[in-house]
């Protein structure tokens, strides 16, 4: 474990500001990320298990490195989404536990089984094919119950838990060692948050659940406002909050510091001065009312760019906003440079973070793109190269 985890650090690059030779690029500070770590688990009763969430690639962060941080940082255990995922993770991470968020396929079984994943189990077919397998090859495996509390997605339905656990406890080779629900509405409807949380301490008072020395968890980011001492809970699943976005601005740990951890910056690759009426980008979809000297930068939907900014979105550059101007196309979008004479081609211009005084937060790029926050940072793409740093500038 200790030559795999010096093997992702090898391929960290750490390049400062002047090194960074990149047509589209993402910053992410990795102490930030830790830093944002002991702050969410500071706010949190002391004692609480801390689950990592880190799918989709850490959100787009790069799974290893995030990994690692937080493995030094204090992280309990992760959750991931599928095997794949899993599979990446379990090179560098020993045998720290690996919780599967989604349904595992049959055939991915086998290779969770090796793998000595934590399975989430939603249904009675799961359990019993999971149990043949795992008593094929002798070997027991670690599962957690889901609920289904009002999410409509995967967990089985809260009325019918009573009946997977029986089933779960009635097989030998099926080692329960959690369950969990998760929220469908925490950031916009505490009602119904109240109400789920309710469903999931039900099924935990009436089979004796407490008691037990299971991990128990129900919050994600946003669940974390409406936490509650007292309740059998013992662990939470933080994905967007360790990442330094608050999932929606009224949020009861607002007053955590939390800090971005991700910025995301192009380049100037061409500066011309073009004629009013002049059609920009493909569908002449907007028309220079004046002549304008415009700025064509090096990246564009495929880097992750949403074409929902097209028309709408701004960049930084110079610590300036500049607006997009037409479509953004797959390699390539045009900003308006107004009356910036001084902008260079090479200039680093910033989608998301900050440029001087200035700035643009991942939550308003977001909002401009019509796009969720987890949505902007899933959707930055491979081409897009990540530069980690230690330190906390952006
Ligand atoms: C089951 C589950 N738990 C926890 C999380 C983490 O949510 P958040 O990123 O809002 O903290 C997710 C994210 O989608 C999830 O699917």
């Amino acid at each position: 474990m200790a030559s795999a985890i010096a093997d992702v650090l090898g391929t960290m690059s750490h390049p400062t500001e002047s090194d960074v030779r990149m047509r589209a690029w993402a910053e992410i500070s990795l102490s930030n990320l830790e830093r944002n770590l002991y702050q969410i688990k500071a706010a949190l009763p002391k004692g609480l298990r801390y689950i990592a969430v880190v799918k989709a690639d850490a959100y787009g962060h790069g799974l290893l490195p995030v990994a690692v941080r937080l493995m030094r940082s204090g992280a309990d255990m992760f959750a991931v989404a599928n095997i794949a995922e899993a599979a990446e993770l379990r090179e560098i991470a020993g045998d720290w536990p690996i919780l599967v968020l989604g349904p595992v396929l049959p055939f991915e079984m086998k290779a969770a089984i090796d793998m000595n994943l934590i399975l989430s189990l939603s249904s009675r077919e799961e359990c019993e094919s999971l149990a043949r397998l795992a008593g094929s090859v002798s070997k027991s495996v670690a599962v957690h119950l889901k609920i289904d509390t009002g999410m409509g997605r995967a967990g089985v339905w809260y009325e019918q838990a009573g009946e997977l656990l029986e089933a779960v406890r009635a097989q030998p080779m099926l080692d329960l060692q959690g369950i969990y629900t998760h929220f469908s509405c925490a950031d916009s409807d505490p009602q119904f948050t109240a109400e789920q949380r309710q469903r999931f301490q039900a099924i935990m008072n009436q089979y004796g659940l407490g008691q037990q020395p299971l991990w128990v968890h129900a919050d994600n980011s946003a669940g974390l406002d409406s936490f509650t001492r007292g309740l059998p809970v013992n662990g939470v699943r933080v994905g967007l909050l360790q990442f330094g976005v608050r999932p929606h601005p009224f949020s009861l740990l607002a007053g955590l510091q939390v800090e971005p951890v991700f910025s995301f910056h192009t380049r100037v690759g061409l500066i011309k001065t073009l004629p009013a009426g002049t059609g920009i980008s493909y569908g002449r979809s907007h028309i220079l009312p004046r002549k304008t000297r415009v700025a064509v930068l090096t990246s564009g939907y495929a880097d992750g760019v949403p074409t929902t900014l097209s028309n709408r979105g701004h960049v930084l550059i110079r610590g300036r906003l500049c607006p997009v101007l037409g479509r953004v196309t797959m390699d390539q979008t045009v900003v308006d440079l107004g009356a910036q004479e001084e902008v260079c081609v090479g200039d680093k211009a910033t989608w998301i973070g900050t440029q001087q005084e200035a700035g643009i937060d991942l939550i308003a790029f977001a909002r401009q793109a019509g796009q969720i926050p987890w949505e902007v940072l899933c959707s930055v793409s491979k081409r897009v190269q990540r530069v980690y740093r230690t330190d906390s500038a952006l």
